[in-house]
């Protein structure tokens, strides 16, 4: 009796406990933005975007642009940058647009004068993007010294370090925001193993710092999203239902903001296919990414035969 009656409490209390998690991921889908707050009426407010040259980066340019976020637009090509900064020009006449020019993978210790660069402006984003995988589908000895190097460079030394050194500027102008790309490849994908990992140092070190920053009583939120399949310039993809373009992608990140889970899913088709990662059994998932890896592989390879 005692021990059934054990049970039946332990399960009761194990589903209030789901329901009450699966409640708060849905309330983060269906709630307002808490964007606006970063934006207060006649302050002026700045977005940096690393990497916001092309992709999810310039996705989220056009969407801080049309909500009023004047913007720093991060990028290693200054040509590139600087027609990216005239289209956003003419495409919103009432924003102000700067550029700053680094190679993500080749950090040096002059990203301690970014600062510098920001001056006076009242940055209140932070929008660590920058990032991806030249060499996918290769296994990790089949990578050379410099791939390695270059992919945790541009994913994780990159944002770590922008982040160390405007982090003050951040909390001086609170409330403000940190908001770092993740990638559904946390989860450890096969034939991106750097990258992956890259990806799952995002989600710690965003989770660290949003409790760092919540015990020294500052009013900057971290938050990291995780991104599925997104068609961008490295992801040249068909956009569909579970994948959206880069745009509807920055969007759907910019409507998390607020939310009070410092790591989510972006984009409601990314969550589903992020939440079944966690249900399927290691053995039967290492197999299906295996496969999902293979046949990403043929698909790119097709399309740069018929590109040739
Ligand atoms: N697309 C997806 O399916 C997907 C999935 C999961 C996660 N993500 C994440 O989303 C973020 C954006 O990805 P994306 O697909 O939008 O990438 P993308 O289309 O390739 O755009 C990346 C942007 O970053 C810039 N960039 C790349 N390397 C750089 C470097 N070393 N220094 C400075 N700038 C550099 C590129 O500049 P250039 O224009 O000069 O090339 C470009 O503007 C990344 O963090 C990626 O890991 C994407």
């Amino acid at each position: 009796m005692l021990i059934s009656n054990i049970f039946h409490y332990v399960g009761v209390a194990t589903t209030c406990y789901w329901a009450i998690q699966l409640a708060r991921y849905v309330y983060c889908y269906i709630r307002s933005s808490s964007l606006p707050r970063y934006n207060p009426t006649g302050k002026d407010a700045w977005a940096l975007i690393t990497g916001a040259n092309d992709g999810i980066g310039f996705g989220f340019a056009e969407e801080l642009s049309e909500r009023g976020f004047n913007v720093f637009l991060h990028g290693r090509n200054r040509e590139k940058l600087s027609r990216r900064q005239e289209e956003l020009q003419t495409k919103f006449p009432n924003i102000k647009y700067k550029v700053i020019v680094s190679d993500a993978a080749n950090i040096h210790e002059n990203i301690n004068l970014t600062p510098n660069e920001i001056g006076d402006a009242n940055l209140t984003i932070l929008v660590n993007n920058v990032g991806g995988e030249k060499q996918s589908y290769r296994g990790l000895t089949e990578l050379s010294y410099q791939d390695v190097r270059t992919t945790i460079n541009t994913n994780a030394t990159f944002m770590t370090q922008i982040t160390r050194v405007l982090l003050p500027v951040l909390e001086r102008n609170g409330p403000s925001l940190v908001l770092n790309v993740s990638s559904i490849a946390a989860y450890g994908m096969p034939f991106v193993p750097v990258y992956s990992a890259t990806k799952g140092f995002v989600d710690s070190f965003s989770r660290a710092l949003d409790a760092e920053v919540k015990a020294r009583g500052q009013d900057v939120e971290v938050l990291a999203i995780r991104v599925g399949s997104v068609r961008s310039q490295s992801n040249d993809v068909d956009v569909g239902l579970m994948v959206p373009d880069s745009r509807t992608m920055a969007a759907a990140s910019l409507e998390r903001v607020g939310c009070g889970i410092p790591l989510i899913f972006g984009y409601w088709g990314h969550a589903i296919a992020g939440l079944s990662l966690d249900f399927i059994p290691r053995p039967f998932m290492v197999k299906m990414l295996a496969n999902t890896m293979d046949s990403l592989k043929k698909q790119a390879e097709e399309r740069q035969a018929k590109r040739n």
